[in-house]
């Protein structure tokens, strides 16, 4: 049995990444230990078996050194304070990490393999020990065009997104019900008589969203009722960092950087809790019908599911208020654009901390035990 050490197993994809390998018993196949950056000597969590020691401190060299495997959700900081010291301490384990710090490296794979087993048994079998999760919107796009992608018909992407309060960390999400509530208390009298003038509401929750009471503490700006079109770092080139990874990672998890499928597009905040959604504009390379598509997609993976490009199909099915807390990744709205007949629309959803981080890391941990 493989010595594993968990880090950042408390915070929210720890947390999302602990359920699903409680529920999928993946702790009676290793022999974990659990770590903390300010607890040590506190007792482990229970996961159902004997024998797992008590919390071990996280930048302790000597004891990380003993493990065969590291799995962190810790985030980039401790990924960039432990790492390279563990590496020079001569440790030849495995590290699985949520964080991307070291997704573009050279000695790392992306990991996502319902579509690039085969990119990660070949690192697997040259000596590759870093395996790192991909950033959850590439990863969600990817699980859902994964048909169109194995049998290389797609000439480019177009992506826009839709991204969840989640994708910036829980204060963010926090922050989210904060600001609905906030706007919703503005007008709390007025909702309750249904003769009250709409744009008397309407001047009334702007004025709030737009007060300096209004809490942006965490987001900058208003979300609730808006939305934000850029995440994360902004580039010298005009896109931002989330948009950058779009191309760069899809290409490497594909194992195709040097001859990429060109993918760009707006990444976009907007108010949902946990799950994103991407509108894509695609350029296939030939002139396939609607349900040639349809069937190429559906049969790609397990979670995988095909929408009818139906109103109510649509709006069933295809929300992160149906999507979120499974491992569902409906894809729908599938339809051929008036650009000709190569162009077609799709529209995904994705929960963003299921399959959008936790997941790809623990079926890491599955394939090492293969
Ligand atoms: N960068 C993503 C977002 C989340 O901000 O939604 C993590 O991959």
């Amino acid at each position: 049995m493989k010595r594993v050490g968990l880090i950042g197993w408390r915070g929210m994809v720890g947390s999302v990444l602990m359920q699903r390998m409680r529920e999928e018993n993946d702790f009676a196949e290793i022999d974990p230990v659990f770590f903390t950056t300010s607890q040590a000597g506190k007792p482990a969590p229970d996961v159902g078996k004997e024998g797992v020691p008590p919390l071990q401190d996280a930048f302790d060299i000597d004891i990380l050194k003993t493990l065969d495997v590291v799995l962190t959700c810790q985030g980039g900081d401790y990924t960039t304070e432990v790492y390279q010291k563990l590496r020079d301490a001569g440790w030849q384990g495995y590290w699985i990490d949520a964080a991307s710090t070291l997704r573009m490296v050279d000695h790392s794979v992306i990991v996502l393999d319902p579509v690039n087993r085969n990119v990660i048994d070949a690192a697997l079998d040259s000596g590759v020990k870093d395996y790192v999760g991909g950033n959850c919107t590439v990863s969600l796009m990817m699980l859902a065009l994964g048909g169109l992608l194995e049998q290389d018909l797609i000439e480019w992407v177009s992506p826009m997104t839709y991204q969840a309060a989640s994708g910036s960390g829980a204060q963010n999400m926090r922050e989210l019900l904060s600001q609905m509530g906030a706007l919703n208390n503005s007008v709390k009298s007025e909702l309750e008589d249904p003769s009250s003038a709409i744009l008397e509401i309407d001047r009334k929750v702007t004025e709030t969203m737009r007060s300096g009471e209004f809490p942006t503490e965490h987001f900058g700006v208003p979300l609730a009722g808006s939305l934000i079109p850029f995440i994360d770092k902004q580039l010298d080139n005009g896109m931002s960092k989330e948009e950058w990874k779009a191309g760069v990672e899809t290409n490497k998890i594909l194992g195709r950087s040097d001859n990429p499928i060109p993918i760009d597009g707006l990444c976009v905040r907007i108010g949902a809790m946990r799950s994103h959604s991407q509108a894509l504009t695609i350029k296939l390379k030939k002139d396939l019908s609607v349900a040639e598509i349809e069937g190429i997609l559906a049969k790609a993976n397990d979670w995988v599911k095909v929408i009818p490009n139906d109103r109510d199909a649509t709006m069933q099915e295809l929300t992160p208020a149906k999507v979120t807390g499974t491992l569902s990744i409906p894809i729908g709205r599938i339809r051929k654009l008036a650009m000709g007949p190569e162009y077609i629309s799709a529209f995904t959803v994705g929960d963003q901390l299921l399959w959008g981080a936790a997941e790809p890391l623990r079926r890491m941990l599955r394939i090492l035990q293969e």
